[in-house]
């Protein structure tokens, strides 16, 4: 991309501790993202990710889909929420609801999202956070992953765009699986969300 293109709006949708949010804040920062984080969105008013976009000057919304009348009125106001915001580009980092299908029908091969594990394996409704971890220690397997794929109207179900492997060590728990995981997240989620925005992948 020239300087003189105008860099891509991306919308990052969390619901927690938000480091993969933090670390597409770094790498836009840095420069290895051509990307503005411009709208941080969290259905969890008390999700940390939250401060860390306040730290870093960007906006933030709470959407609480039981504050609206009904589905389509919370979809909608989601709808117009990016909108406003003129994004163009949703990354989902650790958010733990399903996009309505008006927003995945409005950004078509333009959502993403990390996935702790090597899908299509480990993934789907129920598989997240420490979940996806013991499941894959109770499979013996050697390895496990991050995945970052496009978002459709399923969980953790588009195509697979990016992954990066870790061993599966002796002795680990749920937890020391997790952090070698998202450590390799921190790595592979902004390189997949450049490559998508400069076209790399043939979609
Ligand atoms: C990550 O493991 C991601 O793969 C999954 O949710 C977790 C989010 O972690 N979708 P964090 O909130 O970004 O620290």
């Amino acid at each position: 991309m020239s300087s003189s293109e105008k860099r891509p709006r991306v919308a990052v949708f969390i619901s927690g501790h938000g480091s993969d949010l933090q670390a597409l804040i770094d790498a836009s920062q840095c420069g290895d993202l051509t990307a503005d984080i411009v709208l941080v969105v969290s259905n969890n008013p008390d999700a940390y990710g939250l401060q860390r976009a306040r730290a870093a000057g960007m906006c933030t919304w709470v959407h609480d889909r039981a504050s609206y009348a009904d589905a389509a009125t919370a979809s909608s106001a989601l709808c117009d929420t990016l909108r406003n915001a003129a994004i163009d580009y949703i990354a989902l980092a650790g958010y733990l609801k399903l996009l309505p299908k008006a927003v995945i029908v409005a950004y078509p091969r333009r959502i993403v999202n990390i996935h702790p594990a090597l899908l299509p394996r480990y993934g789907g409704k129920g598989m997240y956070g420490r979940f996806v971890h013991e499941a894959v220690l109770a499979s013996g397997d050697k390895e496990s992953g991050a995945s970052v794929h496009l978002v459709d109207e399923q969980y953790d179900h588009g195509r697979i765009l990016e992954q990066l492997r870790v061993p599966v060590l002796p002795g680990d728990t749920p937890e020391t699986l997790a952090a070698r995981v998202l450590k390799a997240e921190h790595q592979l989620y902004p390189k997949a969300l450049q490559k998508l925005i400069q076209g790399d992948y043939a979609i």
